[in-house]
């Protein structure tokens, strides 16, 4: 007996259904069928630019495989596990339909170098869209922080109230961890786009091939140099892979962030009502389910990148069948940070900012006592010595159970001589944030700065996009 595979030439067995089952890919990869096909083409046309096929040839092979993209397309292909993957699914298809041109498509290939181009196509495509959803999120933190310039909230380290800053200035330091995300993203796409087809299984082929072509074909910047490398290399997907983990570690914090803001303890936000869902038992529930579930999220990307790491590490080269792992948890990782960027957009564009309350918790206890000490350093008190003063008449209030603005000047006075009337302005809040003025503070002035910087930004990008088309 022998085997109806594509490959099955020097077997008498036929697979065992159970070992077929296993090895598969189809499942999932069928996700590749554009970029197959896509790459199927480019080297068609090589192939015939090269007279390695003829024209005829060409021609129907590219008619052939436009006629299955649109069966794909359609819900009319039948994708089948006997055939293993993408890439021979593609090909028995061809050939059923066109015959023996079909099976003239894999000359000077390998499912190596052609599931290494699917893939690099395929991060590079993902890699655009997602960059526009994160962009698009950038913009709701800059509307955010526009929106709500003069809103006075307490900043906190350790979670403890620490000194006043602006709402906005929280926001921003959102947007520029995003924006170093856009960065990271356009050096991961850099590192995608390098064209691997032409590598044949691992070492090149006997035919005259252009691998130039198919390269300017397919819009690859550069060529890998090397074949081994060309069908080995996941470096890529790790990077973006990274770059998604640490995107999600920004979006965590903040839900966490806007989980404790919209708690009754803190209640700072109200997130919207279309944005949140009730409990089946307890009627006043609230609950912010999409930050905690972003949060949730979080652990199954990193999660993604952690097994990818343990599949490299110590992979001997060239194509060994290990790399087909590096599938699953790729798609899951752009699926699941592409609905984590959209919804996110939608909660921040939704959230209402409960100022009155924000203002209450920076009035109502100390966060302006680095001033107290600051006011007494710029009536040249050495700094120690002011902290010093500053923390007996904190104590002083506490005890007395009110706060700095509450003391009368001859109470100061008995602290320190140095204490004028012009002390209850410079404990006010806004006085506070205002004199935050060196540059990335929080003052109004270079709030605005960075307002004005993270539009001019996006404007940058945007006609960076536009000077490509
Ligand atoms: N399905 C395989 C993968 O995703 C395609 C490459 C298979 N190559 C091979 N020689 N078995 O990795």
């Amino acid at each position: 007996m022998s085997n109806e595979k594509l490959w099955g030439g020097r077997f008498e067995k036929s697979t065992d259904k159970t070992i077929n089952d296993f090895q598969a890919s189809i499942n999932f990869d069928w996700r590749l069928y554009k970029y197959d096909i896509q790459g199927s083409i480019a080297h068609a046309k090589m192939l015939a630019k090269c007279e390695i096929i003829s024209e005829d040839d060409a021609q129907k092979i590219i008619d052939g495989l436009n006629k299955i993209l649109q069966k794909i397309e359609n819900n009319e292909f039948d994708f089948k596990t006997e055939y293993e993957d993408i890439h021979l699914n593609i090909e028995k298809a061809l050939t059923d339909l066109i015959g023996e041109a079909g099976g003239r498509l894999h000359t000077a290939r390998s499912r190596n170098d052609q599931v290494a181009l699917d893939m690099h196509l395929y991060v590079r495509d993902e890699i655009s869209k997602i960059c526009a959803l994160l962009l698009n999120l950038m913009k709701e933190f800059i509307l955010a922080a526009e929106k709500n310039l003069g809103v006075i909230m307490p900043g906190y380290t350790h979670l403890q109230r620490a000194q006043p800053i602006l709402f906005s200035h929280h926001m921003l330091a959102y947007f520029w961890m995003l924006e170093r995300d856009y960065a990271r993203l356009i050096n991961a796409y850099r590192s995608a786009d390098f064209m691997p087809l032409g590598a044949g299984a691992l070492a090149g082929t006997t035919f005259p091939i252009d691998r130039k072509f198919v390269q300017h074909e397919l819009k690859f910047e550069l060529l890998y140099r090397n074949s081994l490398d060309a069908v080995s290399d996941r470096d890529y997907i790790l990077e973006f892979m990274s770059t998604a983990s640490i995107m999600m570690i920004h979006l965590s914090r903040l839900s966490e962030e806007l989980i404790l803001w919209s708690s009754r303890e803190f209640n700072f936000i109200e997130l919207d009502d279309a944005h949140c869902t009730g409990s089946s038992m307890m009627p006043q529930k609230k609950n912010p389910d999409v930050p905690e579930l972003v949060r949730g999220k979080t652990g199954r990307v990193i999660g993604h990148l952690m097994a990818m790491f343990t599949t490299m590490k110590a992979l001997p080269l060239a194509y060994n069948k290990d790399l087909q792992e590096d599938k699953e948890g790729l798609f899951d990782a752009v699926e699941t940070l592409k609905f984590c960027l959209i919804v996110f957009a939608q909660i921040i564009e939704g959230m209402k900012v409960k100022s009155e309350n924000m203002r209450r918790a920076v009035e109502e206890d100390f966060s302006n006592a680095t001033d107290l000490a600051d006011y007494l350093v710029k009536k040249n008190l050495p700094f120690r010595q002011a902290h010093e003063i500053s923390g007996k008449i904190v104590h002083h209030c506490i005890e007395r159970g009110i706060y700095l603005k509450d003391l009368k000047l001859d109470e100061y006075k008995t602290f320190s001589d140095k204490f004028d009337e012009d002390i209850f302005d410079a404990i006010k809040p806004e006085t506070c944030v205002n004199a935050r003025d060196s540059y990335g503070g929080t003052s109004t002035e270079q709030v605005e700065m960075q307002i004005f910087y993270a539009k001019e930004l996006m404007q940058r990008i945007f006609s960076s996009f536009e000077s490509e088309e």
